[in-house]
């Protein structure tokens, strides 16, 4: 989809979003079109009040006028916004209008801006409009519609639009790969699609390990999950550069890249098991931001790191009891071989020290305990930095791409102690996401860091199972936010 911003564009527009607010009262765009009084008059016979979610389909010669309920001006929320934009775009999108012109840009948004309501408006348009049938005989209907058109015209707008377009673009990357079934996407795959994108753009350099490389680096914790696996595990590093000044720290992302976690040797139940597909969010994610980097061009130093691997048993796998010297020489023993996200990260945790970074993000599907903490609607935010977690909290209020931070005090690591190792891998059952977090934290002490666990957010299950494509938005906006 293009999306582009041109006040002229609403005469002779195909098709029109027009917003209706609550008792019936006009938007500015509703006023243009209600030439003979068309609109008012089915707001008199009861067609469309004016409540959030309604729509009703009116035609002037060839144009088609969407009126969409809108609620009360000024007091909808952001959710409520996205809403009536979700409602909007289903309502048009099986008609055979090539452009559209969306004038819910009169709707004003509880607290926000212009900037908000166009960004909010491409980004939920672009994910409703997203289908992932590359693995359907028949694939979906493809839409009509090429354009949506915003009827205004401002340096602000235009900003708006280049944010939104990157952002959404980012986010169908991500749920591209994270979709993608975990017999084809593996850890090389991972590998391939970032190659691919250093392929695309002059401003990303890929260099991928194997497992030999890793060896080298005694990377003992990674390698330990991929020992039962058939597949090689693959650290794919993605560095982009584009900072003024070329020795510029680089903030990092690591992406946790499980492409498939059965649990190993302390395997998982059967039930929704091949939701572990999913285990390569995090690093999805991260594929996510480079690809909105490389659009957006920020002039900043950023290195995208995806972890990837697979947790599965075998003859050779690691087990319960075994005891791995991760890379900064801590040891671990290993309690439970479903706790391997660690593993993985905390040997690239320590891997990226020699970026000698700004700040550290890693992102995790790591723990179901997050989902129970904070639910599906909130990412779990941990982190030893006060200034880092701040930063990260408000990119996720901006974007609505929520999280929560949870406390990490010197209690939790105490739930961490072996009598046998310098640490164990599970924390017992209380505070799991916040030990997970905490385990973390012995490997991150040489630069800023904070942590996202997304094992709730990521992905959808039921009638909309699928990647979300979360938390491209959130950690772009962060981005965002260091140019400014
Ligand atoms: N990938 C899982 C976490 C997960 C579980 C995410 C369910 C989303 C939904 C992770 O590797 C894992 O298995 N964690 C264990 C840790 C436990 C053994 C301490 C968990 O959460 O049960
Ligand atoms: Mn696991
Ligand atoms: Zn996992």
């Amino acid at each position: 989809m293009k999306y582009s911003a041109n006040l002229t564009a609403l005469n002779g527009a195909e098709a029109v979003f027009v917003a209706i607010f609550e008792e019936g009262k006009l938007s500015a765009t509703a006023e243009k079109f209600d030439h003979q009084g068309e609109i008012s008059a089915l707001i008199k016979c009861g067609e469309i009040s004016g409540k959030i979610g309604e729509t009703a389909l009116l035609r002037q010669g060839s144009q088609r006028i969407l009126l969409v309920g809108a609620g009360k001006q000024g007091e909808i929320s952001e959710r409520q916004f996205k809403q009536i934009n979700q409602k909007a775009f289903q309502a048009i999108k099986g008609s055979a209008a090539k452009t559209l012109v969306n004038a819910l840009t009169d709707v004003q948004i509880k607290g926000r801006d212009l900037y908000w309501a166009i960004r909010f408006a491409v980004e939920t348009i672009d994910a409703e409009n997203y289908v992932f049938d590359a693995f359907k005989s028949k694939k979906a209907d493809t839409i009509k519609l090429e354009e949506i058109i915003f009827p205004v015209e401002s340096e602000e707008a235009n900003r708006a639009i280049q944010h939104a377009s990157a952002v959404a673009f980012g986010v169908k990357s991500a749920r591209d790969v994270a979709n993608c079934p975990p017999n084809v996407c593996n850890p090389k795959y991972l590998a391939e699609q970032a190659k691919t994108l250093a392929k695309q753009t002059a401003l990303i350099k890929t260099t991928v390990l194997g497992e030999k490389e890793m060896a080298e680096l005694g990377m003992q914790a990674y390698l330990g999950v991929s020992q039962g696996a058939q597949n090689e595990a693959q650290l794919s590093v993605m560095e982009y550069k584009n900072h003024p000044n070329p020795d510029a720290k680089p903030i990092v992302l690591v992406g946790k890249g499980l492409t498939f976690d059965a649990g190993g040797i302390s395997l998982k139940p059967a039930a929704d098991m091949d939701e572990m597909k999913y285990d390569m969010c995090g690093a999805a994610s991260v594929y996510g931001v480079m690809n909105a980097l490389a659009q957006l061009q920020l002039p900043l130093n950023v290195i995208g790191v995806m972890a990837g691997c697979e947790n599965l048993p075998d003859g050779n796998a690691y087990r319960p009891g075994d005891i791995l010297t991760t890379m900064n020489g801590l040891t671990v023993e290993v309690l439970n071989t479903d706790a391997e996200g660690r593993l993985v990260l905390c040997d690239t945790l320590t891997y990226v020290e020699r970026f000698e970074p700004e700040c550290v993000i890693d992102i995790a599907t790591l723990t179901g305990a997050c989902v129970v903490a904070l639910g599906q609607h909130n990412s779990g935010l941990v982190s030893t930095d006060d200034e880092l977690a701040a930063q990260l909290f408000q990119a996720s209020q901006q974007t609505q791409d929520k999280a929560w931070r949870l406390p990490l005090s010197e209690e939790y690591q105490e739930q961490l102690k072996s009598p046998f190792a310098d640490l164990a891998n599970i924390g017992g059952r209380w505070g799991g996401a916040i030990t997970a977090g905490a385990f973390l934290s012995n490997f991150t002490k040489k630069y800023r860091w904070a942590h996202l666990d997304i094992a709730g957010t990521a992905w959808l299950q039921g009638a909309n199972k699928g990647a979300t494509g979360r938390p491209v938005g959130l950690l772009t906006q962060f981005l965002i936010n260091q140019c400014q």
